[in-house]
């Protein structure tokens, strides 16, 4: 989870890992924690439609967030992630939902301002994921801050790629060090204008039944 582009290299095909997101490896409440969700899964997902597995689920981020390609059901990668979500869910019980699950919320009535999202981005992002969004590489291939925009970053389909689903992560979790500083307008204003960025575009189809504000 937290070493993902180097350990698969044939799956990913960006410069994140799957802890970009889910921070501290699936452990931090409202950064998608992994916690409890061998306890959900199977579930109704609304993005496909259908009921869906964690395996499926998983693969959805390596096709979107991660800009790659799934992994067999069978592989023994996709069991030691499957093993590593039980071993977390350890206790919750069947069918209850673990508190702090997702990326958190802001106020979905806000309108975006993503001109005054673009200002707050260079004064309190840009230090770390750079002006032009690329992130901050360490030399060997990989990332200290992780790209938020342009050919290393999700592609078009990736829930981080919404408006809504970008502003609650950034207000949970951004700037790094600092979780809750932005207000629910500040987070808004500066999630629309990284989500409008250019970035890898998902080539499954429909981009995300689910978008409101794209
Ligand atoms: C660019 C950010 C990003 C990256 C990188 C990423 N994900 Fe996700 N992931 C998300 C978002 C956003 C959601 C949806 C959260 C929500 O429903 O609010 C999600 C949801 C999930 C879920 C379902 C969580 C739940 O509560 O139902 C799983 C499991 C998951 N991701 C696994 C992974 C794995 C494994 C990787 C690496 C292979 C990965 N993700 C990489 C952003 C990311
Ligand atoms: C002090 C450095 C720092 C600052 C400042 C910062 N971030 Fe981050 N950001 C990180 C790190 C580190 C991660 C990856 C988390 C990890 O690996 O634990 C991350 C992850 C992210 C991600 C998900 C992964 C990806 O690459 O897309 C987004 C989106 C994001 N930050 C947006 C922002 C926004 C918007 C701001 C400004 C409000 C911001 N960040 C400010 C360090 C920073």
């Amino acid at each position: 989870m937290n070493d993902t582009r180097k350990q698969l290299p044939r799956n990913v095909g960006n410069g994140l890992n799957c802890s970009s997101c889910h921070i501290a490896g699936g452990t931090q409440a409202n950064a998608g924690p992994y916690v409890g969700l061998t306890a959900l899964f199977p579930m109704y997902n609304a993005r496909d439609g259908r009921v869906i597995s964690l395996q499926t689920r998983i693969n959805d981020c390596f096709e979107r967030s991660m800009n790659g390609h799934p992994l067999a059901w069978d592989a023994k990668e996709m069991n030691a992630m499957l093993m590593y979500i039980r071993w977390l869910s350890t206790g919750v019980p069947v069918g209850s939902q673990v508190a702090g699950r997702g990326m958190g919320q802001v106020d979905p009535s806000l309108k975006p301002d993503r001109a005054r999202g673009a200002t707050i981005y260079v004064a309190k992002c840009a230090s770390c994921h750079g002006l032009q969004g690329a992130g901050t590489p360490d030399g060997s291939g990989g990332y200290v801050f992780p790209p938020v925009w342009g050919k290393q970053s999700y592609n078009t389909g990736a829930g981080m790629a919404r408006t809504e689903t970008a502003a609650a992560f950034i207000k949970s979790k951004m700037p790094m060090g600092q979780p809750d500083s932005l207000s629910d307008q500040d987070a808004i204003d500066v999630a629309d204008y990284v989500a409008h960025q250019p970035r890898p575009v998902f080539a499954g189809g429909k981009p995300d039944a689910q978008a409101k504000r794209r």
